[in-house]
């Protein structure tokens, strides 16, 4: 038996993120980095080529998106990112096609989950944008939220990320492993 055999590996986490204009992209890396510090295994994958939630080993699912018209991105909205100088092979698919294609409820069993977003307006709470959408996904699936959908700022469309937003996205990454790992309560399952 090797080392690699011997280390036991506590929990996996799979990410799925989808990005226009590489903000998500770069966020998907800072939470990935976070959950590693916590001691996971980290799947990061970009939507377009994500296997299916059902054919993945993992406990914990996280999942990340640009908020586009209040929501996850749709064909229309991928298609006027195009526009603004996304790479036209990104508007294929995005996060709420791989989120309505989970499998049913028995699949999830309440496995922990958690979402976030980017996006250029400041208000925090915003009830209405990509992770508020893609929370409402995954608990509809089954899923358990393991923290309030979370959103990570950018300056413009197309970027660059607010500052200190990488190292907030890190902690996070820490925050949802530790509550992942969690025996759930009532009081910690996030709405
Ligand atoms: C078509 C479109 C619609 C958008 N709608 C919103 C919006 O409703 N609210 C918002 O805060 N940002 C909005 N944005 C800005 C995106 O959230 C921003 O481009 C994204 O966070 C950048 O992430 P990415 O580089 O991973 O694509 C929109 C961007 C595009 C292209």
């Amino acid at each position: 038996m090797d080392a690699d055999d011997e280390r036991e590996v506590e929990m996996r986490a799979l990410l799925v993120y989808e990005s226009m204009f590489g903000s998500t992209a770069a966020v998907s890396e800072a939470v990935a980095a976070g959950l590693r510090d916590a001691g996971l295994e980290v799947e990061v994958q970009e939507v377009r080529s994500a296997p299916a939630a059902r054919d993945v080993a993992f406990d914990l699912l996280v999942v990340g998106g640009p908020t586009h018209a209040f929501s996850l991105s749709r064909p229309s909205t991928r298609a006027e990112a195009v526009r603004q100088g996304a790479g036209a092979e990104l508007a294929a698919t995005g996060l709420r096609e791989w989120l309505e294609a989970l499998g049913p409820r028995e699949d999830a069993a309440r496995r922990p989950a958690a979402a976030f977003d980017t996006r250029v307006t400041k208000v925090r709470n915003l009830p209405k944008a990509a992770s508020t959408r893609a929370a409402h996904l995954l608990r509809r699936h089954g899923y358990r939220l393991v923290s309030r959908p979370t959103p990570f700022l950018v300056d413009d469309t197309q970027g660059p990320l607010v500052e200190g937003e990488l190292e907030r996205a890190r902690a996070w990454g820490g925050e949802i492993a530790r509550a992942a790992a969690a025996p759930p309560t009532p009081s910690s399952v996030a709405s």
